[in-house]
Parts: structure tokens; C-alpha cells; sequence
């Protein structure tokens, strides 16, 4: 057994062995392991191995449950075993056992977390947005799941490169080139560099619909950027840097960092290849002049690999990317972080991947529209709601109820808890919900301090964490270390329970891709200790009692703090 092994661990391993012993099974293919309980009634962990085994006894399920629960062993960390229902075996963990494990894991960095991922590698690929266009909605969304994503990895030991595929490359370009020599506001530019360029795509846009030779000059000038023209390449590369740096000046805010950010320009060469290699397999056909992959077998619409006119595909571009980081990075997986609007292009890329034989494990993690009310925002320019706008107002919302609780705190220590409340608020309202729902933003939720929101969860840290200073100052010397952990207490074995069930949590969040399974369990981690911290006296405790429940406080807040980090969320220690 592994060190900070779960209970669930070491009950499945100990009753899978057990199993084997008590009933002469010549090993067991089927899983006999444990799993957790929801009501403490069936004990904390129940296995329903008599069922399973059962007909291959050939004896009925209560009766293996019996004799199994007579000839069994216990291991020293069970307290007792019992039988239910149909022929459950329900187990009940010792509180001397609970108390050390809860102990051991102030040594972990991982608070008990296996490290699953060592030696596998995968790649994140997301946020990914369009050069010279503000963010979206959806890519707000992917930038704060795929991060909470990445972080998940991250902790269970995987080698993460996370990969931002910013859309560099297409037609566009042809009327941003033409565009920007007779549009370009040079000042606008440098204030707003992103707005700048999408008001200039906008004008060439509109004058290509009325002037027929404007459009065959942005034609040709695409061409002339497509075979390497030094002049457009240089205006072009200067596009994608104004772009990424203010991007960059978002990530920064919402602290997220990329590994790559490999365009789609870096796949370019690898096209025609792709298309050869489609060729070379016969999965491809003419069809008024363009290149299409016939998909009705797998029941999908046609997907378009090179158009008439010979430019390439989104598809395309997917594919030649797939090749290309399976040759670079050999990954063990790549995981795709986008809107729901993108579900078809997957699954058809995916397909043709596996048809040219591409060796990688696909997945696309997609995720439901972020819905903005009306009047959401105070400031609204256009239809976009620019992501920077809303973090401004989320920073100075969230400053409003600073100053207003904490009137005497200094200026700097206001704006930097803001910061991190208002950005946290945002954050968790995204992440505290299942990605595939449809998500209704109001501040009202995202702010609320008393509801299951960002800033209610920095808020239980911080008062957490103030019990155990509070307890240093009034016995300064004494050293938590010292004292062991007792639980006796009904809510302290709540508390360690739950405690206890953070590596599931990880585990569970990270294989569903799904970080509101993270928020959910410190939702419940913050509520039992509230009423841990309402029925039971701490500072005012005897001694010995006092710093077992101190002990117990400061592993919350530990636990909260790595579980909050973990979706890309700051505590703070005050507030
Ligand atoms: N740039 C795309 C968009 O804004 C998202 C790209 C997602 N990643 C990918 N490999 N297709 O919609």
C-alpha cells in the first residue's frame, strides 16, 4: 500500500483479499472493492461484493455476506462490520484510525491525493481564441474550466502542457491586411489594440460587400501572406502580438498560464499532407470542387477537408494538430476545452483521426453558453460583452462590499482582497455548476455572501484560519504537533470524514472533467464545519480537547485552501 492511502484503498485491497481467502476464489476479475457511503447509518464505506459473487457461488447474497463477516479478519483501522439489506457489508472506520490518517496527511503536499498521472502526459487545449477579436462568452468559459482542468492534472501528477490554439490563420486576414493600410487608427491602436482591429475587419468587411475590387485586392493579398510575403507576413505577425498581449493582460488577471500558444498558423505546412494521407486511405471524394470525408456511416453529416477554391478546413487544421503533437509530445490523452457549439466538429475530426489510424486518446470536454441578462453590466458597448469590462466590474463590486464591512483597512489590503474576491466570484459562479448547464450569471448570485459563491468560500477559509491564530496568540509557545487529534465528538467525526474524502473529490473531478464535483465538496467541507464550529466549544475547550479541535481547524482550512487553489481560486487569511 501506497503511504497516505485512502480508507477506500485499503478497505478495497483488504476485502478483495479478503474475499479471495474466505471463499477460495481463484483470483477475483470482478471488483469487489468498497465504496463510500452517503448516510452514516450503513456505516462510512459499504461493499457489495456478496452480490456480485452470488451467482458464481451459487449461494444467496446475505449468506456470503454471513459467512464472510464470520471468517474475516478486521483489519485494526475497522472499528465494526455489519450486514444490510439484500447483503450489503457495511464498514465502520475506528476513530483512532480516522484521527491518524487525518494526522498523516499534514505531511502530504497532496492531502492524500494519488499521484495517478505520474509519467502520463496529456494536453489542455484551451481558451484558443481568435486573433484580432475580443473574447467571447464561450471563451471565458473555457479559459476558467480549462484552468480548474489543468490545475486538477496538475496536482494528481500529470505532465500538463497546456496549449493555447489561438485561430491565427483564414480568409479574414485577407480584409485585415487591405483594411488595416487604409483604416488604422495608429492611437486607437495603441489604447485598445484588440477593438482597434476589430473596427478596422469590420470597415473592410463592409466596404468588400459594395466594392467588388476591394475584396479582389484583400484576395490577393491573402495570397501574397499565404506564400510567405515579407510585408504582409510582418503585419500579420504584428496582429497575432497585439492580440496575445492583450490576452496575456487577462490571463494575468485571472491568473492562468499556457505552456504553448501554438496557432493555427504553426500546422500549416502539415495540411497537404493530411489531405494525401486522406487520399492515400480512399476517404475522401470530390464534390463540387472541394474535398469532403463522407461520415454518413457514422452517422454524421459530410465534413469539408479542403474547399473549392483550395483552402483548407478547420477540420483540417485539427487533424494536421493531432499528428503533429503525437509526434512531438507523444501524449497519453488530449483533452479540448470549448462551447457546445463545437460538439459536431469534434466528434467529426475524432472520427476521421481514428480512421487514419492517428494513435491518441480524444476527448472534448464541451460545456453549456454562460447566459448575461439584460443589464448585467453597467458599461456595454456593441453586443460583446468584453471579458476585461467584466472583470472590472466584478474588482470594483466586490470593493464596494470590502469598504463597506472592513471600512478600516487600508487602501492597498481593500483592493487587493477585491481583487481576489471579485475574480474568485467569477470564477466559482462558472465552476460551481455542471459545465454542460446552461449557466445564468447575476451578481446578485456570484456576490451573495451568505449562498454557495466565491466570495461565501473565501470567507469560511478566512474565518477558519482566524480561529487558529486566535488560539497562537493566546497560548503562544504550545505547538499544535504536540497534541494528538481525538475524535469523539459526532460532528468531529463528520468533519474527519469528509476530510478524509478529498482525494475522491480530486480523483472524481478530474477523470469528469467536471470541477464543480471540486466545488460541491467544499461546498459540504465548509458547511459541516460551520456547524463543527457551532455545536461544539473550541478556545473554550479543556486543554488537550481544545488543540485536537484546533488541529482539526487548521486541516480544514488547509483542505479549503488546496481545494479552492485547485479551481484557480485565491483565499486570503483576512477578510
Ligand atoms: N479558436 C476556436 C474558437 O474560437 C477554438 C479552438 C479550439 N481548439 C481546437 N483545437 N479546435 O472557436
Amino acid at each position: 500500500m501506497r503511504e497516505f492511502a485512502t480508507f477506500e484503498e485499503r478497505l478495497s485491497a483488504w476485502t478483495t483479499e479478503a474475499m479471495v481467502k474466505v471463499f477460495g476464489l481463484n483470483d477475483s476479475d470482478v471488483n469487489l472493492g468498497v465504496t463510500p457511503t452517503n448516510n452514516d447509518k450503513f456505516g462510512d464505506y459499504q461493499c457489495n461484493a456478496a452480490m456480485v459473487l452470488s451467482k458464481q457461488l451459487k449461494t444467496a447474497p446475505r449468506q456470503i455476506a454471513q459467512e464472510f463477516v464470520d471468517a474475516a479478519e478486521l483489519p485494526d483501522f475497522v472499528e465494526k462490520i455489519d450486514i444490510a439489506g439484500p447483503g450489503f457489508i457495511n464498514f465502520f472506520l475506528s476513530n483512532t484510525a480516522l484521527a491518524e490518517y487525518i494526522q498523516s496527511l499534514e505531511n502530504d503536499p497532496h492531502l492524500g491525493a494519488e499521484q495517478v498521472g505520474e509519467g502520463k502526459k496529456v494536453i489542455i487545449d484551451y481558451s484558443s481564441p481568435n486573433v484580432a477579436k475580443s473574447m467571447h462568452i464561450g471563451h471565458i468559459r473555457s479559459t476558467v474550466i480549462g484552468n480548474a482542468i489543468d490545475r486538477l492534472y496538475r496536482f494528481l501528477g500529470y505532465d500538463v502542457i497546456a496549449d493555447n490554439h489561438l485561430g491565427d490563420w483564414g480568409t479574414q486576414f485577407g480584409l485585415m491586411l487591405v483594411g488595416y493600410r487604409e483604416f488604422v487608427n495608429e492611437e486607437a491602436l495603441a489604447a485598445a489594440p484588440v477593438e482597434e482591429l476589430e473596427r478596422i475587419y469590420v470597415a473592410s468587411y463592409n466596404k468588400s460587400k459594395e466594392d467588388d475590387s476591394w475584396r479582389d485586392h484583400a484576395k490577393a493579398e491573402l495570397v501574397k501572406l499565404q506564400q510567405g510575403d515579407a510585408e504582409n507576413r510582418a503585419l500579420w505577425e504584428k496582429f497575432i502580438e497585439l492580440s496575445i498581449g492583450e490576452f496575456d493582460t487577462i490571463y494575468k488577471r485571472l491568473d492562468v498560464k499556457f505552456d504553448l500558444y501554438r496557432g493555427e498558423s504553426f500546422y500549416n505546412e502539415r495540411l497537404p499532407k493530411i489531405i494525401q494521407a486522406l487520399e492515400e486511405k480512399d476517404l475522401v471524394k470530390e464534390s463540387d470542387g472541394a474535398l469532403i470525408v463522407d461520415l454518413e456511416e457514422d452517422g454524421m453529416p459530410i465534413c469539408i477537408v479542403r474547399k473549392s477554391d483550395g483552402g483548407y478546413n478547420y477540420a483540417t487544421t485539427d487533424l494536421a494538430t493531432v499528428e503533429s503533437r503525437i509526434e512531438e509530445f507523444d501524449p497519453d490523452r488530449i483533452i479540448y476545452v470549448t462551447d457546445e457549439r463545437q460538439q459536431l466538429h469534434f466528434k467529426q475530426f475524432f472520427t476521421i483521426a481514428k480512421k487514419l489510424e492517428m494513435e491518441a486518446n480524444l476527448v472534448h470536454v464541451w460545456f453549456g453558453l454562460m447566459r448575461l441578462p439584460e443589464a448585467t453590466f453597467s458599461t456595454r458597448e456593441g453586443n460583446v460583452i468584453k471579458l476585461a469590462a467584466m472583470l472590472d466590474e466584478a474588482e470594483s463590486r466586490a470593493l464596494e462590499m470590502v469598504k463597506s464591512s472592513s471600512p478600516d483597512m487600508p487602501e492597498e489590503q481593500q483592493k487587493d482582497l477585491a481583487t481576489a474576491i471579485g475574480i474568485g466570484a467569477i470564477k466559482y459562479t462558472d465552476l460551481s455548476q455542471n459545465p454542460k448547464s446552461l449557466v445564468t450569471f447575476t451578481w446578485e448570485k456570484a456576490l451573495n455572501m451568505q449562498g454557495n459563491s466565491g466570495p461565501y468560500m473565501q470567507y469560511a477559509y478566512a474565518r477558519i484560519s482566524s480561529v487558529y491564530d486566535k488560539w497562537q496568540a493566546l497560548f503562544p509557545g504550545m505547538k499544535l504537533t504536540d497534541c494528538s487529534i481525538n475524535i469523539e465528538h459526532e460532528i468531529e467525526r463528520k468533519l474527519a470524514i469528509k476530510l478524509s474524502r478529498f482525494p475522491a473529490a480530486v480523483h472524481s473531478a478530474a477523470e469528469n472533467y467536471s470541477p464543480n464535483i471540486m466545488a460541491d465538496y467544499l461546498y459540504d467541507l465548509a458547511q459541516i464545519y460551520s456547524s463543527f464550529y457551532q455545536n461544539v466549544p473550541f478556545l473554550k475547550a479543556e486543554e488537550g480537547v481544545r488543540e485536537s479541535r484546533i488541529r482539526l481547524c487548521k486541516f480544514t482550512a488547509e483542505t479549503l485552501r488546496q481545494g479552492l487553489n485547485l479551481l484557480g481560486i485565491e483565499t486570503r487569511e483576512r477578510i
